[in-house]
């Protein structure tokens, strides 16, 4: 219910529009004067102020320069029976939202209250957004690699180069590409992304190049793709990967032209678009397998920019763990939470196989899980962070020499696995096996296959 506050000197109109204002549902609270007004706003949660421009005491307009210097002010509609232009414009130059004069039209008043409450709505999800975005981009972490990281963003944000970013899931690929629109000549221009793995096959043209209402079943109206939507700032393909060849080539050309023809549309559309793509796959692997295109790739790959995974930066686990536990400790509306030393060890000893994205989850967790703990300790942590660590100290613990071998080896298997990124049949080749038996051996020893 948004909360409407007003302010006039005179009881019978405040009595009054505080009863219509609560019929029409909002929840109506109201001031005899400037002074009352702000000592109220200190105190309360309003939406709109309502305020006449006589006064007695601080008049109307400087109770507006006061609420405007609020943190989070209240939209003001100014009130007059003596309105004058020139104290219209004074008002609206100090920021009021806009301007009734008495006698009040009820209907004015009611159209005016309601949009205001919207644009102050608008306003807060804007500058929501905005802080979000900025935290997006921070990159944590001062460990070589990332610092290696951040000078190529520095360096690339600049060109208008395409950039293909690769690394293993979870590494921060999104981040980058953030981080490098933030620092880039277009940084005032949109960010799209579009994750292409996500979306379902027959829509993703449609989405990409957008539709004329009609151009297919289920397109009830005009739609405006990605690509028009980026125009003059950086369209993110996330998952690049994972693209049909029908819409590489579609991309591709567009790509070369700088120009598309939206579906069941005569007209191309010409933009200025810098794209930047992301993987998590082979791409090399994916070309020689026929899944992408190899133009495609090169004309993406201009500058190639690879994110290490975590386990080769274990250096930055303190700091992004410390980073993500005030983050999520802000966003769950905990005091900030400190963890031990200890626990940070059994942090950097695990291997983070989902890499920045598996730690944020699991503090998340912890701060979930331990609502009043202020300091976290190992035996927080989850068993699976856990338990990869315990497991080299309990090897004397095997009974069967079997046992003993089984665990060598099923640990020794999955070090080399993560090493080629999963790839089995890479995997295979370095342990001198057939690729056929080394599935076998993951079935026996209950390891999982990632695709
Ligand atoms: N260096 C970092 N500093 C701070 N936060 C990070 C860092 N790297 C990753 N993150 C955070 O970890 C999470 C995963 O990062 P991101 O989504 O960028 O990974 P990704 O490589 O795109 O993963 P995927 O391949 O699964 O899409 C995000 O919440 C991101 O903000
Ligand atoms: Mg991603």
């Amino acid at each position: 219910m948004p909360n409407v506050l007003i302010v006039d000197d005179e009881a019978g109109i405040r009595e009054s529009l505080a009863g219509v204002l609560a019929d029409e549902g909002y929840s109506a609270s109201s001031a005899e004067s400037g002074e009352a007004c702000l000592d109220l706003l200190s105190s309360t949660a309003v939406d709109v102020v309502l305020l006449d421009i006589w006064l007695p005491g601080i008049d109307g307009l400087e109770t507006l320069e006061k609420i405007r210097r609020l943190d989070n002010p209240p939209e003001v509609i100014m009130i007059s029976g003596h309105g004058t232009i020139e104290t219209a414009v004074r008002a609206t130059k100090l920021g009021a939202y806009d301007f009734l004069e008495k006698p009040l039209s009820l209907d004015k008043t009611l159209i005016l209250v309601k949009n205001a409450v919207e644009s102050r709505k608008l306003h807060r999800e804007n500058v929501d957004l905005k802080k979000q975005l900025q935290s997006k981009s921070v990159i944590v972490g001062d460990s070589i690699p990332m610092k290696a990281v951040r000078q190529q963003i520095g360096l690339m944000a600049p060109t208008d180069g395409r950039v293909l970013i690769y690394g293993e899931s979870g590494v921060g690929k999104e981040l980058v590409a953030h981080a490098i629109h933030a620092q880039s000549l277009r940084c005032d221009e949109t960010f799209v992304e579009v994750n292409c793995a996500a979306i379902p096959e027959d829509l993703i043209e449609s989405e990409l190049f957008g539709h004329r209402h009609g151009s297919f079943p289920g397109a009830a109206a005009d739609k405006e793709g990605k690509f028009a939507r980026a125009n003059g700032g950086t369209l993110f393909l996330d998952e690049v990967g994972d693209m049909s060849l029908k819409t590489q080539s579609k991309v591709l050309r567009t790509l070369d032209e700088q120009r598309f023809t939206p579906l069941g549309s005569e007209e191309a559309i010409t933009v200025d678009v810098r794209v930047i793509a992301s993987t998590n796959k082979d791409l090399d692997e994916e070309i020689s397998r026929g899944n992408f295109r190899d133009d495609l790739f090169y004309r993406l790959n201009v500058i190639p920019f690879f994110v290490p995974p975590l386990r080769e930066r274990k250096e930055d686990i303190p700091q992004l763990a410390r980073h993500f536990l005030k983050e999520l400790a802000a966003t769950y509306g905990r005091r900030p939470r400190e963890i031990t030393d200890d626990a940070i060890d059994v942090l950097m000893r695990y291997s983070w196989p989902g890499n920045v994205r598996e730690l944020r989850n699991v503090i998340e967790r912890i701060v979930i899980m331990n609502p009043t703990t202020t300091r976290f300790d190992r035996k927080h942590l989850p068993p699976l962070v856990y338990r990869d660590v315990s497991r080299r100290a309990t090897r004397d613990g095997f009974s069967t020499l079997q046992q003993a071998r089984d665990a060598y080896e099923r640990d020794y298997i999955l070090k080399k696995l993560d090493d080629n990124h999963g790839n089995v049949s890479r995997t295979a080749e370095v342990l001198g096996l057939e690729r056929s038996h080394l599935y076998r051996k993951m079935k026996a020893l209950g390891i999982a296959a990632k695709e």
